[in-house]
Order: structure tokens, then C-alpha cells, then sequence
């Protein structure tokens, strides 16, 4: 299987931003061409483009296109527009540190150069851009190839949410060893969680998988325990949107459940982690801030009320695994095992 035939989250092709609606999947498959700094900040809030590493890569093409109508200024006014338009993408969404990360690379990126006019400084910006979308690709093909080796015929694997090709620039991190573990003739089977509110499992995990030819099995959340207690699941794999100094890591909310659940039940779970997720600025899960969503994701599904219109609710949208729930991270270096404080600061050598 290439990774040509999953979806592309981003595209940018001849200057162009393009984004998959990924709020349409998976009964429509709508590419949306992203023109201003308003439209990537909304498209990046609504969900239209997710998944950590996805969002870094738009925030850091988003940033760039916003910066086409100031290539006549000065240089000065186009770093200073340039940090601002950054901040203002930055605060779309807080959890996954990728994006920071990455539109923070393009401001270093365009105040460490000596560019004499702005114009040169927006290709440099751009082949900057260009080098995240295409360091992710190798990435994502390497934590493919390391947690491949822990897939062995006849197993099950379950995952949360959706940490594949939507959520990367191309094949994913929790997904990538799945699409490894087919190319190499494995046979095994996968099991989504649907991943309440939002539905990322169901619409998209079970989507991609699906496409792929993996044989996958889609679950509510509630089963997880069930599956679990059957025998059905031998590892877990999910993504992360930032792993902290100490290995605290957050995910889509519900990660934590699983997690307990695979300790209770003595099953390996494992977190894929481009080193771009790992923060040894957070020390610790708590100092993470966990991004609260509008309280219809929850009172509705899709557009229909399913609870009462004025209830209290509560809509994190992650929540923080404990690191010593935490088997081991696969990630482009290889896999680390605990002790994380340790160990997740020598990946820091590497990047
Ligand atoms: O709210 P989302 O859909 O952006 O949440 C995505 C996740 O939690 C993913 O598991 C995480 O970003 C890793 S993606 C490789």
C-alpha cells in the first residue's frame, strides 16, 4: 500500500493552501483552498484540519500565506506582522504544542536571516514550510518502521481518536505502524474507539483504515473494557498532542480511560510521538492546558439536540495520561522506555 492512496490533510501545491474539510468525512470529500489569516485560524478552531502534527503544518503554511499581501513592506513590518499573525494562529487551539512549535520555527527562521527585502524573505519562509511538510513525511515513516516491529500476527490493537494520515502530513504516528505492519503481509486486526464527542474514530480512524484494506472494527467507547476483557486486545497505540518533560501526555480525551483500562488488563500501551510533541518546557501533565470546547459538541450529535437545550456540561477536548500508564513512545528515533525523564531528553539531541 503507497501512502498516495490515504487522504491528505494539507496540501500546498504552486503557493496554493489546501485543506481536506475533515468535519464533511467521511461522506464527503471536500477540498477547501485557504486564503486568509482569518480562514486558516477558523478552519484550524472548527476542526476542519486536526491532529497535532497537521496543525503544525497548516499553522506554519497559514502563517505564510497570510504574509502575501505584506511583501511590499520593510523587512521590520513584515516580522513584526509576521509574529503577530503567528500569535493570533497560535491561540486556536492550546494543547497540541506543535503548532506553536511550528509557526514559532518560521518567525526564528525569518528574524535569524539577513533578507534585504521582504519578497526574499517570503520564499524563505516558504522553503521553511516546506521543510516541516516534508521532515513529517519522514517522520511519520519512521515511527511507521520502529512500531512495526511490535505488531505480530493474530493480534488486535486498539486505538483512540485519529492519529493517521488525516492527522499528518501523510501516513500518521499511531496508524503508521498499523499501514508498516500491512505492507509487510502482518494480519492482524485493529479496533477503533468512535471517540466521543467529536466522532474523530468513527469518521475518520475507521475511514482511512477502512479505505486502506486493514481489517478494522469500530467500537463505542464504552466497549473498550469489554474488548479488553474478551481478549480481543493485545496492544494499544495512540497519538499525542504534547508529552511533557516527565512523560505526562496528552491526547484526545478518553485516552486517560484507556490507558487505566490497559494497566487493569495487563496490555501494552504505547503513545506515537514525533519528538515535535515532546515539550521539556511543560515539567508536568498539570501544567498542560487542556483546551475547553463549546458545550454543543456535546448536547447535540451532528445537528440534533440530545439533551436538554440548558444543562451543564463538560467538553474538555484531552486529557493527560499519567506517564506510568505509559509502555513506551514510538517515535522517529526509536522507542523509548521509561525512565521518560531521562530518556525523552536525550530525543532533544537528535532534532
Ligand atoms: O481534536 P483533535 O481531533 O485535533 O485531536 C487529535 C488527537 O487527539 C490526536 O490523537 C493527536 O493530535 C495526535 S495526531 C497524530
Amino acid at each position: 500500500m503507497g501512502s498516495d492512496i490515504l487522504p491528505k490533510a494539507v496540501k500546498y501545491e504552486n503557493g496554493q493552501l489546501i485543506f481536506l474539510d475533515q468535519t464533511k468525512l467521511p461522506l464527503e470529500l471536500i477540498y477547501e483552498k485557504q486564503e486568509t489569516l482569518e480562514q486558516v485560524y477558523n478552519s484550524i478552531k472548527t476542526l476542519k484540519v486536526r491532529g497535532a502534527p497537521a496543525i503544525g503544518i497548516a499553522g506554519a503554511f497559514g502563517l505564510l500565506i497570510s504574509m502575501k499581501n505584506h511583501i511590499n513592506n520593510s523587512v521590520d513590518e513584515f516580522i513584526k506582522m509576521l509574529k503577530s499573525n503567528g500569535e493570533y494562529l497560535i491561540s486556536s487551539r492550546p494543547t497540541a504544542v506543535n503548532l506553536s512549535w511550528a509557526v514559532n520555527r518560521i518567525i526564528k527562521k525569518a528574524e535569524s536571516v539577513e533578507a534585504h527585502t521582504s519578497e526574499e524573505l517570503y520564499k524563505i519562509i516558504e522553503q521553511e514550510a516546506v521543510y516541516i511538510f516534508e521532515e513529517d513525511k519522514k517522520i511519520c515513516q519512521n515511527i511507521g518502521e520502529y512500531g512495526q516491529d511490535l505488531i505480530c500476527d493474530g493480534m488486535g490493537i486498539l486505538t483512540h481518536c485519529n492519529a493517521g494520515a488525516l492527522a499528518v502530513s501523510e501516513l500518521g504516528t499511531a496508524l503508521a505502524p498499523i499501514y508498516k505492519a500491512l505492507d509487510n503481509g502482518k494480519k492482524f486486526k485493529v479496533y477503533a474507539d468512535e471517540t466521543r464527542p467529536l466522532l474523530q474514530g468513527a469518521r475518520l480512524t475507521s475511514y482511512e483504515l477502512y479505505s486502506a484494506g486493514v481489517d478494522v472494527t469500530l467500537i463505542c467507547d464504552n466497549m473498550a473494557a469489554y474488548a479488553m476483557s474478551k481478549g480481543l486486545i493485545n496492544m494499544v497505540i495512540v497519538g499525542c498532542d504534547r508529552v511533557a518533560a516527565n512523560g505526562d501526555t496528552a491526547n484526545k480525551i478518553g485516552t486517560m480511560n484507556v490507558a487505566i483500562l490497559a494497566k487493569y488488563f495487563n496490555i501494552p500501551f504505547y503513545v506515537a510521538c514525533p519528538s515535535s510533541t515532546y515539550d521539556n518546557m511543560t515539567l508536568t501533565g498539570k501544567d498542560i492546558i487542556i483546551e475547553e470546547r463549546d458545550k454543543k459538541e456535546v448536547t447535540h450529535f451532528s445537528s440534533c439536540q440530545t439533551a436538554p437545550e440548558n444543562v451543564n456540561v463538560l467538553n474538555p477536548a484531552f486529557d493527560v495520561t499519567p506517564n506510568e500508564l505509559i509502555t513506551g513512545f514510538i517515535t522517529e528515533y526509536g522507542i523509548i522506555k521509561p525512565p521518560f525523564i531521562v530518556n525523552l531528553e536525550k530525543i532533544l539531541n537528535n532534532r
